[in-house]
């Protein structure tokens, strides 16, 4: 007796058909939901679903930081330590997008994390710090940042840093540090915090530093003051050796920067906020709706129009991923960083408007919002 053994197309096409056989049968089941509805509940990381993690943990790190474990979707890129990821949260019931550093490099168990430090009156930074839990679900872009070092990694590091400006510094650090050969290069770790305690990652830090892997010069604003850039020199007497990081608040960066630039050298900044320039005289924003938002010309559109209530899409919130673009129909607003202004002419610059970022533009009079 002979037996047919179907060639490999014709099984393939036979288990192809099965599955779509399957699909329509389930489909049906579950009408009127789409299945990937119904696998969003049951299986949200899959591959090929929109892209999100789920809190795995939340570990307190000092009274208002703390470090969020996100098992990301099957679709994760991955991510080279020092850049950012884009997320989504939920918060009382409305989606508000931010970007946080990623705070190691890839892990063992595939799961990413951030660091959150809570700052007054933020929403989503309270939110993630004092009430996220293991098992919620946010959603998540693919890693982004030019923030990162360069291969091979140069043998001389300055990094300097101050409060949550650590965190992509600490994803270099742990990356260098968890090789089977761990970096033994020449690295200087200048970081300032408000005190001793509110160190974000300070154990972690001095035992790096006891084992002989960086220098580590802490500075506590309450017994030592700001960091003063004028000390530098003396704090690292070969800093123009060596390549050089900075994160921290902006006025830190500034002074860097312009230290930096007076003596040619280059530096490499990662800003959490945009910088500005002196605001403009503000307007009125109107969306398609009929609302309409008053705002100031130092508070970037995208603020206004959420602290009005009106739902708006946002990513960065400092000029980089376009996540906030809407099209101005009509009216001028003013770019924040440069002073810039756009305009559109209903009748001049096009039926579609002209795309403007709302997170880094001011109303510069009155303007309308398609959106
Ligand atoms: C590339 C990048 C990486 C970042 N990485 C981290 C990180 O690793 N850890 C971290 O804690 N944050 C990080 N941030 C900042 C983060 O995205 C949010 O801006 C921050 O958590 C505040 O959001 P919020 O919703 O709590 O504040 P909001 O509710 O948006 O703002 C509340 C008030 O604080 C002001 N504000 C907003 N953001 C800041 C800020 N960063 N500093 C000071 N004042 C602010 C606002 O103007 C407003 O007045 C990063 C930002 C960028 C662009
Ligand atoms: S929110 Fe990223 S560019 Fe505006």
């Amino acid at each position: 007796m002979s037996i047919a053994v179907p060639s490999g197309r014709a099984r393939s096409s036979r288990g192809f058909n099965l599955r779509q056989g399957l699909r329509r049968v389930v489909e049906a089941a579950v009408t009127p939901l789409e299945i990937d509805d119904v696998l969003d509940v049951f299986h949200p990381l899959r591959r090929g679903a929109e892209l999100r993690g789920r809190i795995v943990e939340v570990r307190p790190e000092t009274t208002e930081a703390a470090t969020i474990v996100i098992k990301p979707g099957r679709d994760w890129a991955g991510h080279q330590p020092g850049q950012y990821v884009r997320m989504g949260v939920d918060v009382d019931g409305v989606r508000l997008w931010r970007t946080y550093s990623l705070t190691h490099g890839p892990r063992p168990d595939g799961c990413i994390s951030i660091t959150v430090k809570a700052i007054p009156d933020g929403v989503v930074s309270h939110y993630l710090v004092h009430r996220s839990r293991p098992g919620q679900m946010i959603q998540l872009a693919q890693a982004q940042g030019e923030f990162v070092l360069p291969q091979p990694v140069p043998a001389k590091l300055l990094l300097v840093t101050a409060g949550s400006g650590i965190t992509p510094v600490i994803g270099m650090l742990r990356n260098l540090f968890s090789r089977s050969e761990p970096f033994r290069g020449d690295i200087v770790l200048l970081h300032s915090a408000m005190t001793r305690d509110a160190v974000i990652f300070g154990p972690e830090l001095r035992g790096y530093a006891a084992r002989g892997l960086i220098r580590l010069v802490e500075l506590h604003t309450d017994r030592h003051g700001l960091l003063d850039v004028a000390d530098l020199d003396e704090l690292v007497p070969d800093l123009a050796e060596r390549t050089a990081y900075a994160c921290g608040p902006a006025g830190l960066l500034d002074a860097l920067e312009e230290h930096y630039a007076s003596r040619e050298l280059l530096l490499n900044t990662e800003r959490f906020r945009p910088v500005t320039v002196e605001p403009g005289e503000g307007g009125t924003v109107s969306f398609a709706d009929g609302r309409t938002v008053d705002a100031d010309g130092a508070t970037p559109i995208l603020d206004a129009a959420e602290g009005a209530g009106v739902l708006m899409p946002s990513g960065c919130r400092m000029g980089i991923c376009m996540g906030c673009v809407l099209p101005m129909k009509e009216g001028a607003v003013r770019d924040l960083r440069n002073g810039a202004i756009t305009v559109a002419v209903p009748g001049e610059t096009g039926p579609g408007g002209v795309p403007i970022q709302t997170c880094i533009n001011a109303a510069a009079g009155p303007c309308h919002l398609d959106h």
